[in-house]
């Protein structure tokens, strides 16, 4: 028998063992009362006094971001050029050697005011470049004894400012039973209450902030600096002590949502290395290694669980039973590229909306480690890692609209959420990953018909999942080649979407609602790396209809906004939206689903 649970558990001592300081620690008193989820005393959170810091953090925000925006285009300027060249050297196309250094052929167009980098080295030579390859002539075959090197016994601090924090759930004592609810709802609806302050359900478009005014015309420090190299600005930055808690019903319902979304990968990635032997994992390329960074990253998710569950109190949500759609490793893994996807996703469209920016320090650094996640797993399932400029941002209400289907019941006085189930939107001809001719996809190829569950595998004749093609294959990879891509500007969509008021979600208790002001659906939005763009819907019967996929960039000749695992929704306006107001769409949305476009 295949010996992966003796192996988890020595991987988990060794993590519990590393596992990171606990920052809550360090804020003396105050630390205290923040100790951990089993803490007591988070009584006296959201302070209604941090409006003051409301008024400071969109100015800073808002002045940050017009100088960001400025910044961003310089910088995607150079990127836009360095991708439109990739993308135009083919194995035809003469490629020059100049010195010792490979010329790729230059792009046809960048972006304004900027060379691109290929055209601007022609000259380039370096001396210490020689073109030939060294032979490879010995391969080690003998490991060890090492060298001894100077080391020293050293004890893990267990006490104390610098011991490790308390881990939620270090082993697996959750439900791990899977599988359907069954069972009658007891509650229903998302936490709600009254009253409404725009009880038209629309928040109307205000002005800039006031104090978004700051602009830098001559590059010199416009205030007074505070102590030296300390730029005047910023927020916490003024010696104020840092508390790492929520401070709004905003930020508390979505850390918990985010809390929920910690769980189900901490389940989901631990119910795939346990159901499948290694035997299974090598069928679809994945080696025993794979299995071990599957394995890591369970383990990954022990911690965000804790850190989140920290920032919350005492009312974080425990694990919950899941459902999940995949029966192999393979479509465990196209599950988990979309799964991780609106994981992150959901996490970078609020983030910066939080009342808290010491919870935002340090979910930002848990997100991080998701992003990497949501890549290895493209990376596994053959994808490109990352054929996009940008990482979408999208509403709370979105990524609770996605994860809902896969959780079938939480124990009883699990903390509910307040954001909004919309009707799925599901593709019908959703481009199927594991071909190497996606255009041959049939209707509903999807194991099953909830938006983030994975393809069918086709037949093997058929399949890119054992090919080793340049240009075809689709095994796991560091990134591929797709020379038939999965999807393309104008191809034809087939859409259906669901009527509202479908039980979904633990326990059967939430109930799926379209947009509060929606009428009757005429556009199609795709969210995708900076932009909300729109194409038009032909209604062709009940709840169907189609549409055709974009052709937009998001820089002039850079890459196209849509690719890469991104969203649809079915709306009844094109309202321009960027990505600091797209939660205002969400009293619009008829359907909501995912699009696999690369
Ligand atoms: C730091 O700035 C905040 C506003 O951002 C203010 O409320 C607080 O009093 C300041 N703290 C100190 C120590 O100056
Ligand atoms: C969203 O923000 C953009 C500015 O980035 C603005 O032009 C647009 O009008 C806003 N949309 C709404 C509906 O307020
Ligand atoms: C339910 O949760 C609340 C808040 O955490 C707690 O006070 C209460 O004791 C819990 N009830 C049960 C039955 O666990
Ligand atoms: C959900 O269902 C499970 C299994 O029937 C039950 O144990 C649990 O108490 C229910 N949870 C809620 C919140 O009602
Ligand atoms: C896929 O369909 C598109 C649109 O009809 C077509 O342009 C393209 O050539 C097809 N791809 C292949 C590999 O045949
Ligand atoms: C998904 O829905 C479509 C149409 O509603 C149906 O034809 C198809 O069989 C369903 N797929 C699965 C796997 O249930
Ligand atoms: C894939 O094909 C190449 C060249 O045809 C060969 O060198 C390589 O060993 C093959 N790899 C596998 C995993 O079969
Ligand atoms: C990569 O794919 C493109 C088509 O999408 C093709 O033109 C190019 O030659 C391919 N490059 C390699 C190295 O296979
Ligand atoms: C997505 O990006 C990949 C890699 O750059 C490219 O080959 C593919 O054609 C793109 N897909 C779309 C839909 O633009
Ligand atoms: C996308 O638009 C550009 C510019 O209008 C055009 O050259 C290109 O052919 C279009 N691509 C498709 C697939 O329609
Ligand atoms: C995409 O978003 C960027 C950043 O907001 C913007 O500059 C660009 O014009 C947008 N592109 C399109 C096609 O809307």
């Amino acid at each position: 028998m295949y010996s992966k649970i003796v192996a988890t558990s020595v991987l988990l001592s060794g993590l519990a063992a590393a596992a990171p300081q606990g920052w809550n620690h360090h804020g003396g008193n105050q630390g205290e009362h923040q100790k951990g989820w089993q803490g007591q005393g988070y009584g006296q959170s959201a302070a209604n006094g941090q409006s003051a810091a409301n008024g400071v953090s969109a100015s800073a925000g808002n002045g940050a971001s017009a100088s960001a925006g400025n910044g961003a285009s310089a910088s995607a300027g150079n990127g836009a050029s360095a991708s439109a060249s990739a993308t135009v050297t083919s194995p035809e196309a003469p490629v020059r050697t100049v010195s010792g250094t490979r010329a790729l052929v230059s792009a046809p167009s960048v972006a304004i005011d900027q060379d691109g980098n290929v055209p601007g080295y022609t000259n380039a030579d370096a001396s210490f470049a020689d073109d030939s390859v060294t032979p490879l002539t010995v391969i080690p075959t003998v490991f060890g004894p090492d060298s001894t090197i100077p080391a020293i016994e050293t004890d893990a601090v267990s006490t104390g400012l610098f011991a490790a924090g308390e881990q939620r759930s270090s082993w697996v004592t959750g439900y791990t039973s899977h599988g359907p609810f069954s069972g009658t709802a007891t509650t229903t609806g998302a936490v709600m209450n009254t009253p409404y302050i725009y009880p038209s359900g629309t928040i109307p478009t205000g002005p800039a902030n006031p104090t978004a005014t700051y602009y830098n015309t001559d590059g010199e420090l416009q205030h007074n600096e505070p102590i030296p190299y300390t730029p005047y600005g910023g927020l916490g930055t003024n010696g104020s002590l840092p508390r790492y808690m929520v401070e709004s019903d905003f930020d508390y319902e979505s850390i918990t949502l985010g809390l929920y979304q910690e769980w189900i990968e901490l389940d989901a990635f631990n119910n795939a290395v346990a159901l499948f032997s290694e035997e299974e994992f090598l069928r679809y390329g994945l080696t025993p290694e794979d299995v071990s960074l599957i394995q890591f990253m369970g383990q990954q998710e022990q911690g965000h669980a804790t850190l989140l569950s920290n920032m919350l109190g005492e009312t974080a949500p425990p694990q919950c039973t899941y459902n999940h759609p995949f029966t192999n490793p393979r479509e465990f893994v196209d599950y988990q590229q979309i799964l991780t996807r609106w994981g992150e996703s959901g996490v970078w469209g609020f983030i910066n909306h939080l009342d808290s920016r010491e919870v935002g320090q340090l979910l930002a650094q848990s997100i991080a480690t998701e992003a990497r996640q949501e890549m290895i797993f493209r990376q596994m399932a053959g994808l490109h890692p990352m054929p996009v400029w940008f990482e979408a941002g999208i509403p709370q209400s979105w990524a609770w609209t996605f994860m809902a289907p896969y959780i079938s019941s939480c124990p009883e006085n699990t903390t509910r959420l307040a954001w909004q189930n919309f009707p799925a939107l599901h593709v019908a001809n959703q481009a199927n990953i594991n071909r190497f001719s996606p255009n041959d996809t049939a209707l509903w190829e999807r194991v099953d018909n909830r938006t983030s569950s994975p393809a069918v595998i086709p037949d093997q004749d058929e399949s890119c999942v054992n090919l080793n093609k340049t240009g075809y294959g689709c095994g796991p990879a560091i990134t591929h080649n797709r020379s038939e891509p999965l999807s393309f500007a104008g191809k034809q969509v087939l859409l259906e979407w669901d009527t509202p008021g479908k039980p979904v979600g633990p326990n059967d208790s939430y109930v799926t609602a379209k947009g509060g002001v929606a009428g009757e659906p005429s556009y199609v939005a795709w969210a995708a790396q900076l932009n909300l763009t729109y194409t038009p819907l032909t209604i062709t019967g009940p709840n169907t209809g189609y549409t055709y996929q974009p052709n937009a960039s998001v820089y002039e000749y850079g890459a196209p906004i849509v690719n890469g695992t991104m969203f649809i929704a079915l709306t009844d306006t094109d309202m321009y939206l960027t990505p600091f107001n797209l939660s205002m769409l969400n009293p619009h949305i008829v359907a909501l689903g995912v699009y696999q476009a690369g």
